[in-house]
């Protein structure tokens, strides 16, 4: 049997696999066990954002497993604090409660959000949340997933959760009312096709959020850690949430999350109130470590920024040329949508054989959340694949026309 095929045997089958048996991965390269190398365009969905194996994270996994590799949260550890540290001397944050993955730090901010709403009453307990948003796939991250597709299989789903149109100012404030603690936003909204939020729609938010009392709670899980050119996506609006969530990125390739909590509220859980075994892991804090301190420097951010530019420059021209195949772009810094419409499974597939590798989300769009440090080479690259691909796809239409 091949690896493939033990898989599908022994694994419980909710992921489409990409066909390939991976020897070993560096920078932005898949390297599969037929010495074969592929281009990876999407950073196992924006985790490994410094590319893979990079040499610093590598080190700083060795240093601290060779101490220790779990404590229990028993304990404090250098690691876990210095990230901490970080985080909120660059935030917002004035806390920080580090989890595992994206849907547990949106799991937090939920109880979080809850226990202050239940601090004034008992009704102030709805949670708002956008059509077509994403936030995880536990039962709480899934209440507040603005999508059907996702959740009908799986309810009833937590209650007194509603539903805005992203972006439409005037059903959102249909929707707020007093009984309302949270609203929970992605800036980019990612698994929704790269869609961002208006500045517009953001002021409205601060002001209602001010005159009805619930919480800001923005979700980062994808945005974040310098992944649109800013630390936080929300920075580019000046907004101060009072909480963000964090995930993929954090922990340099391995599992962490993070909920940023603002000052005003840092005191809503107390001892007791919430934990998680794994969560602030040592080794996946120090990981982070390293990861942050990059994406901090502020020329590795002009740089993110400089590189989002000329890519999305470069896919404007060749939208020029084939304006029926790319009907969009969309996005900011290095997460960037590029809505095909029915030739996204084509393109994916057409550029695998050309071993480049792309994710499609929303099933129309081509998402690309590259290496941060991605080289320029290597952009190019891709940038003559796609427009191959293109090419290929419209002699095809002409040919059979
Ligand atoms: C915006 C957003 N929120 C939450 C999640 C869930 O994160 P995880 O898969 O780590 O639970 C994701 C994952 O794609 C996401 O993109």
């Amino acid at each position: 049997m091949s690896l493939l095929e033990k898989d599908q045997r022994y694994i419980l089958n909710v992921y489409n696999r990409i066909p390939l048996e991976i020897d070993y991965c560096k920078g932005s390269y898949i390297y599969d066990t037929n010495g074969n190398k592929y281009l990876d365009m999407f950073s196992g969905i924006s985790v490994t954002n410094l590319g893979h194996s990079q040499q610093g994270i590598v080190d700083k996994i060795i240093e601290q497993s060779k101490k220790y590799t779990h404590l229990s949260n028993y304990f404090v550890s250098p690691p876990v604090i210095n990230l901490a540290k970080m985080l909120v001397e660059n935030t917002f944050a004035s806390k920080v409660f580090f989890t595992n993955s994206g849907a547990e730090s949106i799991e937090a901010a939920i109880k979080c959000a809850r226990k202050f709403g239940k601090s004034y009453n008992n009704n102030k307990t709805k949670i708002l949340s956008a059509i077509n948003s994403f936030h995880g796939r536990t039962m709480g991250g899934l209440s507040i997933t603005g999508q059907h597709k996702y959740q009908d299989a799986f309810s009833p789903l937590l209650p007194n959760v509603d539903y805005f149109k992203f972006n439409d100012i005037e059903d959102f404030e249909n929707k707020v009312d007093n009984t309302v603690c949270a609203v929970f936003l992605e800036i980019i909204q990612g698994e929704g096709g790269i869609r961002e939020v208006s500045s517009n729609f953001i002021s409205k938010l601060q002001e209602l959020s001010k005159r009805y009392n619930f919480l800001i709670v923005v979700d980062e899980i994808q945005t974040g850690i310098g992944r649109t050119g800013d630390f936080l996506a929300s920075d580019k609006f000046g907004l101060k949430p009072h909480m963000t969530t964090l995930a993929k990125s954090i922990g340099g390739g391995l599992p962490l999350g993070a909920l940023l909590i603002d000052q005003s509220i840092e005191n809503v859980l107390t001892t007791g109130d919430h934990g998680s075994t794994f969560g602030g892991n040592p080794v996946c804090c120090a990981a982070g470590e390293y990861l942050v301190n990059k994406v901090l420097e502020e020329d590795f951010k002009a740089e993110i920024k400089e590189k989002s530019d000329y890519i999305i420059n470069e896919i404007k021209k060749i939208q020029n040329k084939f304006p029926n195949i790319i009907k969009d772009i969309r996005g900011r810094g290095l997460m960037i949508g590029i809505d095909v419409s029915d030739f996204s499974h084509q393109i994916k597939d057409l550029a695998f054989k050309k071993q480049l590798l792309l994710n499609v989300t929303n099933n129309t769009v081509i998402r690309l959340l590259p290496p941060l440090n991605i080289s320029n080479t290597d952009i190019d690259k891709f940038l003559n694949i796609f427009e191959d691909i293109l090419l290929q796809i419209n002699g095809k239409a002409i040919d059979s026309y």
